[in-house]
């Protein structure tokens, strides 16, 4: 079946509301290219080379030795939500009780629920800009208005309180903060979030904090706004043990938010995934609570990795890569390579890197800045070293 057969009757509207993920094509497009024999090297998947760790695999498999195998509650079973609760208490501070938690089918699916439950056709929601594909198609979907707030790549893609408060508006519904960033990797300081805090709470409007990276910081400590006094009224925590515990197959995720939004969250679930894989639910409580060394491992393995990108991508004639301070992406700016040898667009950059030097990166548009590229360097040293040296001659060649 061709995209271009005409159907006895559309599919719906909405459908046209959204586009097919970005970083999930590149990633089928290398994996064509690969099945064909191409060596690719492959800086497109936000997903982390290591193994699960063991505990977590342990946990699993007596989970389906006691036939922990039929359907849980549709929030989630009782105990992965107070594991998750007692995590956030312990890592944060926070005091956040299981009637305010659900369990989801991975962080996306918080992101998907949360916006589908709250957001209303005209409300507007505040992104920083780069922002993670998916936040844009949710709040679409939802009928929703994006609202994008530029920061400044000069200093790191960081955000301020000052960058946000001119989009606040009556119609705002919510502001969607992620740091660690995806693309950026950019850190918000704390006393810009607890402004930004400051400035939604008194306007009664949800600040959606999305914490999926928020174990991966170089040079800062763990933090959640929403530890912060009264933040329960209008802080959602979305969360996902996908990066932190090297679980993306798994499909874990939480949200955190005032019991009467997780109640609509819940009917919407039961509609759609019902509960989490309740495997995997056992797994998870026993990623939040068991041992957290495996954690601190990957941290130290990805600031080595983070140190030889930006190092790599600095020396590379023309190009300009801002320090991530979390997260495992490197987010350079290609402008000299833009409007030489055809090459007008990011979406062509990637596509030449692709055909041409073998190496699959995510275009910046689809973040919503035009000059960048997205390298997740969570991938082997060996394929960083081999992947950088591409890119390199690439742009020699085309500036
Ligand atoms: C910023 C951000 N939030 C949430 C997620 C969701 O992760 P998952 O659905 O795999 O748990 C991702 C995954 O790439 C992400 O980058």
């Amino acid at each position: 079946m061709t995209n271009t057969q005409t159907l006895a009757n559309p599919i719906a509207e909405r459908i046209s509301r959204i586009s097919e993920s970005s970083t999930m094509k590149v990633a089928a497009d290398a994996e064509r290219l690969r099945s064909q024999g191409v060596d690719i090297v492959d800086f497109s998947a936000g997903e982390p080379d290591f193994a699960t760790p063991d505990n977590i695999k342990q946990a699993a498999i007596r989970a389906l030795e006691q036939n922990f195998t039929k359907y849980t509650n549709t929030a989630g079973t009782l105990e992965l939500k107070k594991a998750v609760c007692e995590y956030h208490t312990k890592n944060f501070g926070t005091d956040y009780k299981p009637n305010e938690c659900i369990i989801t089918v991975g962080g996306k699916h918080i992101i998907f629920n949360l916006t589908q439950a709250l957001v209303n056709p005209g409300d507007e929601v505040v992104i920083p800009a780069p922002f993670w594909v998916t936040y844009k198609d949710v709040v679409n979907y939802a009928g929703g208005k994006c609202v994008f707030a530029e920061t400044d790549e000069d200093k790191g893609f960081t955000l301020t309180a000052s960058m946000i408060e001119p989009y606040l508006n009556s119609r705002t519904k919510m502001v969607i903060i992620n740091s660690p960033s995806n693309p950026s990797g950019a850190v918000l300081d704390r006393s810009e979030f607890e402004d930004i805090f400051r400035l939604t709470s008194e306007r009664g409007i949800y600040l959606v904090t999305d914490e999926c990276y928020c174990q991966f910081l170089y040079d800062s400590e763990p933090y959640s706004i929403a530890s912060q006094p009264s933040a329960k009224e209008t802080v959602i925590v979305a969360g996902s043990l996908s990066k932190t515990y090297a679980m993306t197959g798994w499909r874990i995720g939480f949200g955190l938010a005032p019991a009467p939004i997780i109640g609509a969250i819940t009917k919407l679930q039961s509609h759609s995934t019902s509960n989490p894989t309740s495997i995997a639910q056992k797994a998870a409580a026993e990623a939040l609570l068991g041992p957290q060394d495996s954690v601190k491992i990957m941290l130290a393995e990805y600031r080595r990795r983070r140190d030889f990108v930006v190092q790599r991508l600095r020396e590379i004639p023309g190009v300009k890569c801002a320090e991530p301070r979390g997260a495992f992406y490197a987010y350079p700016n290609l402008e000299v390579v833009l409007g030489k040898n055809g090459i007008r667009t990011t979406v062509q950059l990637a596509e030449r890197l692709l055909s041409d030097a073998k190496v699959a990166v995510v275009p910046g548009e689809a973040f919503g800045t035009n000059q960048h590229i997205r390298l997740s360097y969570a991938t082997s040293m060996k394929e960083l070293e081999r992947g950088l040296e591409r890119i390199h001659e690439f742009v020699v060649a085309n500036s």
